[in-house]
């Protein structure tokens, strides 16, 4: 079954669209970025809590998390017949640490052990947008500034144009983002 990643800046409705998702499509496993496995737990009691002040060691990090949480979760999935739909994968990785200064050949090439996914799909928000929403379900974690996300959102839009990502207007209301990501998945992958 294909293997499909969700990306987009903090606030761009990622969780809520992927929980759409899983009504819309049939046989949808749906999981996530950081990962709840060790290294995952690390990064958010850690790293994301201001401890890791140099981003390439995030971004060895997240890389370890992914190859951990691609063998020990995504491809047991995918080969039990699952539609696994991962919230963020290595899109994330290049735009956030590519933001903050990581050079991309370097996070692409400690990311070459997962294989890519089917298909990614970006949900594209104005940070600002995307902060006021931040703020409502309450404060601001390490990466969830307008400023960085800035950045982070014009590194997602290059890559998308580059890699041929489809992006889709992630400041409608998430029933509807999700119904537009749902028909992009069914045609890319003629699946459902
Ligand atoms: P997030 O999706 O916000 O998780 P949660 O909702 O559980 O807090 O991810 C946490 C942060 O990690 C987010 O700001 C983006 C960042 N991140 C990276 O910088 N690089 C990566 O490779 C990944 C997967 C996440």
């Amino acid at each position: 079954m294909p293997f499909v990643a969700i990306e987009g800046i903090d606030g761009s409705g990622k969780s809520t669209v992927i929980s759409h998702l899983a009504g819309i499509l049939p046989r949808v496993y749906a999981t996530r970025e950081p990962s709840g496995g060790p290294i995952g737990r690390l990064i958010k009691e850690w790293a994301l809590r201001g401890g890791s002040s140099d981003p390439h060691v995030d971004a060895l990090l997240f890389a370890a998390d992914r190859i951990e949480h691609y063998r020990r979760e995504v491809k047991p999935k995918l080969m039990e017949g699952f539609l696994v739909v991962t919230e963020r994968y290595v899109e994330s990785s290049i735009a956030y640490q590519g933001a903050a200064g990581v050079p991309i050949d370097f996070i692409k090439y400690i990311n070459s052990l997962v294989p890519k996914p089917d298909l990614t799909v970006i949900l594209d928000v104005d940070p600002q947008i995307a902060v006021e929403r931040i703020s409502r379900r309450g404060g601001a974690e390490k990466f969830e500034h307008a400023a960085f996300l800035r950045r982070v959102r014009e590194i997602y839009l290059r890559r998308a144009a580059e890699e041929g990502h489809p992006v889709v207007d992630a400041s409608r209301p998430p029933e509807a983002v999700a119904r537009e990501v749902a028909e992009i998945i069914k045609t890319r992958l003629q699946i459902g």
